[in-house]
């Protein structure tokens, strides 16, 4: 079987990750460009200043992308490029190069599918309170607008928000993300409710100007599984899959929170601060999402934690997806278990608990469209003779394009995919020894491009629509 003709092959990037240029014509800074450079946070000490120079060199990147045959590449627009304070003038510069960026994928017919917030927040912004302020979630909603009403003559494909349960539990749970603030609860929980009522005025406003494209957001896809068929470890898994999946996707599908965590914030106290407006808002806008990305890279082993809270311990190398950390209400704990395959980072290998998760999703939200929005291989990638042959990349990207044609079999609404990434980048806690890329990026040669073995794969792949997977 091929895959079906309105599937997208795509890649994706983040603007942090790739583009450097952190403060040339007219972009303000971020909370990523000062939160870098503090000792500590990041692996040693790598920055975003110039990443791996996209924003000066995208001409020669999307070239290489339309080469691979690429059909759709997913990127983030960095919001201090088009607002520099965050909330206040316009940056034509900003404008301007995603113009050209956009123009420059259309001329080869890639389909521009892009990321609104991918993390970079504005710094004034993240002084005043960052997500737990409702002021960022209102400046969100003008960015988004003025980012549709220039670009949404050629982008037909919008991603409001790139994982809130990564920014917000490592910005407020374990400090390893700005604003870099450990176990604060009450603040976790209304961040996440702020960013999803930031992304329902987004999407109001999106099908108010009437555009006629789609919009949705995206988020981890980490189903939980037990360990076995304990059943304190099975009600462990239930649990974590409210607090990791369902209180993240049901408000943007079915327009309500979870009751099951909802009545726990309420009995701790958590509950966030939010209006009868706000709720009203996000059931009238559940029914306008036009899809929900998902970025798999692991499904969670969950067992019960006996015995009350364990503390979690903050560190930069427990916040990098490795499993081992307690649940932050102590009931569960993720674990490595002996008869899993896991990468070099720790990040479990399994195409068969993503195929697990697509059937959990369809039986929870039924029909919604589906996008892959990242899945790949962290890795050291083997140089053999010069040539990067990331063979276990390859055979990653494979074992779980697999997946996704037996989901679309079986009648799961899956639309396209999008490797991470199309380029090596910057990890954010890993430096530039994590690998992803399809194009290899040489740190000591003047960040010369150079194409890996997967990208020929990946090319073949799209040429043939994948038809001997
Ligand atoms: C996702 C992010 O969480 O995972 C990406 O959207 C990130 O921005 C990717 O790079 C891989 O994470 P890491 O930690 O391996 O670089």
């Amino acid at each position: 079987m091929k895959f079906p003709k309105d599937f997208l092959f795509g890649a994706a990037s983040a603007s942090y990750q790739v583009e450097g240029a952190w403060n040339e014509d007219g972009k303000g800074v971020t909370n990523w460009d000062v939160f870098s450079k503090i000792p500590g946070k990041t692996f040693e000490g790598t920055n975003g200043d110039v990443a791996v120079d996209h924003y000066h060199r995208y001409k020669e990147d999307v070239r290489l992308m339309a080469e691979m045959g690429l059909e759709s590449y997913r990127f983030s627009i960095s919001w201090a490029r088009i607002i520099p304070d965050g909330d206040g003038e316009i940056n034509a510069r900003g404008i301007e190069f995603y113009n050209n960026l956009i123009d420059e994928c259309l001329k080869y017919g890639i389909v521009p599918f892009v990321t609104l917030y991918h993390w970079d927040l504005p710094l004034p912004l993240e002084e005043d309170g960052s997500w737990t302020n409702k002021r960022t979630a209102n400046a969100f909603a003008k960015y988004a607008e003025v980012c549709f009403k220039a670009f949404g003559d050629r982008v037909k494909h919008w991603i409001t928000f790139n994982e809130t349960i990564v920014f917000c539990t490592l910005g407020y749970l374990s400090g390893a993300h700005p604003p870099g603030l450990i176990n604060a609860h009450k603040e976790y929980f209304q961040a996440t409710h702020n960013v999803f009522l930031a992304h329902a005025m987004a999407v109001k406003k999106y099908k108010e100007l009437k555009q006629y494209g789609e919009i949705g957001i995206t988020h981890v896809f980490n189903p939980a599984f037990s360990v076995d068929g304990n059943e304190e470890n099975l009600f462990a898994a239930n649990h974590a899959n409210y607090y990791q999946t369902y209180w993240y996707y049901d408000p943007i599908l079915k327009g309500e929170y979870p009751k099951y965590v909802l009545e726990a914030l309420e009995e701790k106290g958590l509950t966030p601060n939010w209006t009868d407006g706000e709720l009203q808002l996000l059931q009238e806008t559940a029914g306008m999402n036009d899809f929900i990305g998902l970025n798999y890279y692991q499904p969670a082993r969950v067992e019960r934690i006996q015995g009350g809270t364990e503390a979690i311990e903050v560190s930069r190398d427990n916040s990098t997806g490795r499993p081992g950390n307690p649940s932050f209400d102590g009931v569960y704990r993720t674990v490595m278990m002996d008869d899993k395959v896991y990468t070099k980072w720790g990040w479990e290998i399994s195409a068969e608990g993503f195929l697990e998760g697509l059937r959990m999703i369809k039986e929870r939200y039924g029909d919604v469209k589906l996008y892959i929005t990242e899945n790949g291989l962290g890795d050291e990638d083997p140089v053999i003779e010069d040539e990067i042959m990331d063979v276990p990349r390859i055979k990653y990207i494979e074992e779980h394009l697999k997946a996704v044609k037996t989901a679309i079999s079986e009648g799961i609404n899956l639309k396209g995919y999008y490797a991470w990434s199309v380029i090596d980048l910057l990890s954010w806690l890993n430096g530039y020894k994590k690998q992803y890329g399809f194009i290899y990026v040489d740190h000591h040669n003047n960040l010369a491009r150079k194409k890996k073995l997967s990208f020929h794969w990946y090319k073949q792949i799209i040429e043939t629509r994948g038809e001997e997977l």
